[in-house]
């Protein structure tokens, strides 16, 4: 059976894209591979990561967009000349336009560090997610790996795994273990349930 072609778009370090490029090395994802790897930010040391392994390492930058509109149908163009049906937010920090989402039904994922619905929606991104649980005094927390839909962190929730809250953690510790307990974990977990849905379903 042919693999399914996955597209991640990344904004920064791209840990979680290394997680996905190790787990597809490991034989973790066998029903997808990953074709592009597509960055809004011409630093991302994500980029780094792709070209070191051989996958093609593509920049739409933003700032070089006119706007949003031009942009997004960038995006889309390098997605198409991937040959990608499977989209992964891997740290992707730009919110998309329902315009956009709603080319990818259930077909674009992405991985937000907390357990959904809490702490998730606009705002809640990088450091500020795990600020906010601190703030709030939760005990467990984690992370969620759910379908992009027009409404933000409010697609269907693929996979969840929850991680404990240590006393004297502060955001960034907390950031660091739930990537390791639960992101790097659950994100090819889910990576390779959908390509492997949708690799039965043609
Ligand atoms: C992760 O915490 C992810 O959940 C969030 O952004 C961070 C990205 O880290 N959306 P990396 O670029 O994968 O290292």
């Amino acid at each position: 059976m042919s693999k399914v072609k996955i597209a991640v778009l990344v904004s920064g370090g791209g840990t979680n894209l290394q997680a996905l490029i190790d787990a597809e090395r490991d034989g973790i994802i066998y029903s997808g591979e990953i074709a592009a790897v597509i960055s809004d930010n011409p630093g991302a040391y994500a980029l780094e990561r792709a070209r070191a392994v051989g996958i093609a390492a593509v920049c739409v930058d933003r700032k070089a967009c006119a706007d949003r509109t031009d942009f997004e149908a960038k995006l889309s163009a390098a997605i198409d000349s991937a040959g990608a049906s499977v989209i992964v937010l891997a740290g992707f920090m730009r919110i998309l336009s329902a315009d956009f989402t709603a080319k990818y039904p259930e077909r674009m994922i992405n991985i937000h560090p907390s357990l959904i619905p809490s702490f998730c929606g606009e705002g809640f991104y990088g450091l500020h997610v795990h600020e906010a649980a601190l703030a709030y005094g939760v005990k467990v927390t984690g992370a969620t790996v759910h379908f992009v839909n027009e409404v933000p962190d409010g697609g269907r929730i693929i996979m969840q795994r929850a991680v404990d809250i240590a006393d004297g953690d502060t955001p960034e510790t907390l950031q660091r273990r739930v990537m390791e307990q639960a992101e790097w974990i659950i994100l090819p977990l889910s990576v390779e349930k959908v390509c492997a849905d949708m690799a039965a379903s043609k």
